[in-house]
């Protein structure tokens, strides 16, 4: 089975995506490291993440080993990705990753933005997975926060639009929900309770399909 969680920043689908990983006994692909791995390589090397012939080099030779988890999840690292995200030869040399994960025997969960419309659109199960700007923003800063990068509020929330307006406006692979996918809105919702409703709608999809 190959499940697809999609949806913009700080919407659940990272924490979602791996309990239905562990609940479902498959593996898990948080496909935004590889779009954050690439931005990390070119800030480390004092690339730009404008430079688009460097990004895509970076991309088609890409090796995580060896980057922390934590060095990915800056905020400036984040803001990077969503650049080289835009890059078309990036999207091209990390499509494979992804694929080639989704594809394997058994099955997947991959979690992104276009991983219902573009990466696996034969996939299972879709999922989308949104918050409203505000509370993704509030996650966002809690999260940054826990690792010592304190930003203040209203920053972050324009840095959630801005990168929602990139995400969603890029000519590929924009960030859409795929026509059959099942809409998850987390705002409001505790983890429990959104995990539990992912759940549900996975177990509900397999059963209508037998
Ligand atoms: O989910 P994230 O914040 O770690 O993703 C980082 C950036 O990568 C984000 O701006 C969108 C981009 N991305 C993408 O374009 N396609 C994916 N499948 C995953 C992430």
């Amino acid at each position: 089975m190959i499940i697809a969680v999609d949806g913009p920043l700080a919407a659940g689908k990272g924490t979602i995506s791996k309990a239905l990983a562990a609940h479902y006994g498959l593996p898990h692909m948080d496909t935004g490291k590889l779009y954050r791995g690439v931005a990390y390589r070119l800030l480390a090397q004092g690339l730009s993440p404008h430079d688009q012939a460097a990004a895509a080099g970076v991309a088609k030779s890409l090796s995580m080993q060896g980057i922390e988890d934590e060095a990915l999840r800056t905020a400036e690292v984040g803001a990077a990705a969503s650049v080289v995200a835009a890059n078309q030869a990036v999207r091209q040399a990390l499509f494979h990753l992804q694929r080639d994960f989704a594809l394997q025997p058994g099955g997947a969960v991959l979690d992104g933005r276009d991983i219902g419309t573009v990466v696996c659109p034969e996939a299972d199960v879709k999922l989308y997975v949104s918050a409203s700007p505000e509370e993704r923003a509030r996650r966002r800063q809690a999260e940054l926060s826990a690792m010592g990068e304190e930003i203040s509020y209203e920053t972050m929330l324009a840095q959630t639009i801005e990168r929602d307006t990139r995400d969603s406006g890029r000519a590929d692979a924009p960030l859409r929900p795929a026509e059959d996918s099942h809409l998850l809105d987390t705002t409001g919702l505790s983890i429990e309770a959104a995990v539990d409703k992912a759940r549900l709608i996975v177990d509900q999809v397999r059963s209508a399909k037998g």
